[in-house]
């Protein structure tokens, strides 16, 4: 077994880390936006193979990465789920928002897998379309990023919404969870079967909640699903994302025992690499932004990371997804300066 991305993923410390980038199938590509160009609805590009095959290729082709991705969003499970989801341009995506029981107890679980079917399709095309050096990882947002989309409706970067109804009907949100909890094993266990080889759950907003909700919304569920997809697949490495938890990474990583975590951008390195148990492998963290700009900033950035993280099993990557706006040579230069 010689993947790189594995061999980190189970602990090796490489001379040259392996590297894939958050969202490195995406709008900074002109090949993506030409073949959005032909698909206005976005679902539809996640639900058909031949597309969502084509696009989470376009990177590996480009750039040559350790791993590619499946295409697809975080907001297949709600839309899958009997929500309705959409995304539009600009605003990003919106969600027929839950606010009752009724709503809650309306979600079709039972028609989830079959609604998701094209996806694992996707996942067992790109199992065999994919160079035998790159690796695949699956995805899925986990349940307490995936709630706020469905209580807050999308558009907006504030979360109060879901935290309110969290806070004022702790059993229905409880409920909220467990389905998530459940679908997402599910979801992820069906991804793996059909070839993924690693797996990542994105909390993209598990920052800025108090202490006993970050425990309660996030390390809970997140704990929950790795027992689950461990208890069936014991041996597919999971990459754990508590986005902007701060020192909260720190329990997130204890109590769960993910195989590694993401750094987001801010989190400081020296501590990542003190603090963090020495058996995680630590993902991440070059700011976005700094990859967009390119020059002085890039280099002295990307030289720290490997400096810090260069006697740890390591996965160099960003602290979030690429940004739109980054000019594909920056990419070209990011792996040259990593790969020397
Ligand atoms: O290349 C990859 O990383 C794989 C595909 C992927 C997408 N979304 C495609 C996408 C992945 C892993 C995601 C995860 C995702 N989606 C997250 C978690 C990671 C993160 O960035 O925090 C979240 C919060 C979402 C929800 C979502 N989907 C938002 C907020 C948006 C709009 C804003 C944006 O960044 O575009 C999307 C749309 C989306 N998902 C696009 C892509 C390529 C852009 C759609 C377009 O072409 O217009």
């Amino acid at each position: 077994m010689s993947k790189k991305l594995l061999r980190a993923l189970r602990g090796d410390v490489l001379d040259v880390p392996p590297v894939w980038l958050m969202r490195q199938a995406g709008r900074y590509l002109p090949e993506y936006r030409e073949l959005r160009a032909k698909t206005p609805d976005f679902l539809e590009l996640c639900y058909t193979p031949e597309l969502a095959v084509e696009v989470s290729l376009q990177p590996i082709r480009r750039f040559g990465f350790d791993a590619a991705i499946l295409f697809s969003d975080i907001l297949v499970i709600p839309d899958a789920l009997g929500r309705k989801v959409w995304f539009e341009g600009g605003v990003g995506p919106r969600l027929e928002e839950i606010s009752d029981e009724a709503g809650i107890a309306a979600l079709d679980v039972a028609g989830m897998e079959d609604h998701l079917a094209p996806v694992f399709e996707t996942v067992s095309r790109l199992a065999q379309a994919l160079p035998p050096e790159v690796t695949l990882i699956g995805f899925a947002g986990a349940p307490w990023t995936v709630a706020t989309y469905m209580i807050g409706g999308g558009g907006s970067l504030d979360q109060a919404k879901a935290r309110l109804f969290a806070y004022r009907y702790p059993d229905l949100f409880c409920r909220l969870i467990d389905v998530l909890v459940e679908a997402t094993a599910v979801y992820l266990c069906r991804q793996i079967e059909a070839g993924a080889e690693v797996v990542q759950l994105f909390d993209s907003w598990a920052g800025g909640l108090p202490e006993a909700a970050f425990r309660g919304f996030v390390i809970e569920p997140n704990r929950r699903i790795v027992e689950r997809v461990r208890r069936q697949y014991p041996r597919v490495p999971i990459i754990g994302f508590p986005r902007n938890a701060g020192v909260l990474y720190k329990d997130f990583v204890e109590t769960i025992g993910v195989d590694a975590v993401s750094l987001d951008t801010s989190v400081a390195r020296s501590w990542a690499r003190d603090c963090l148990p020495d058996n995680v492998t630590l993902q991440g963290n070059l700011d976005p932004l700094a990859l967009l700009a390119g020059g002085v900033v890039l280099e002295r950035e990307v030289k720290d990371i490997m400096d810090m993280f260069g006697e740890r099993a390591f996965i160099f990557n960003l602290g979030h997804g690429i940004l739109p706006e980054t000019p594909p040579e920056h990419v070209v230069l990011l792996l040259e300066m990593i790969r020397g």
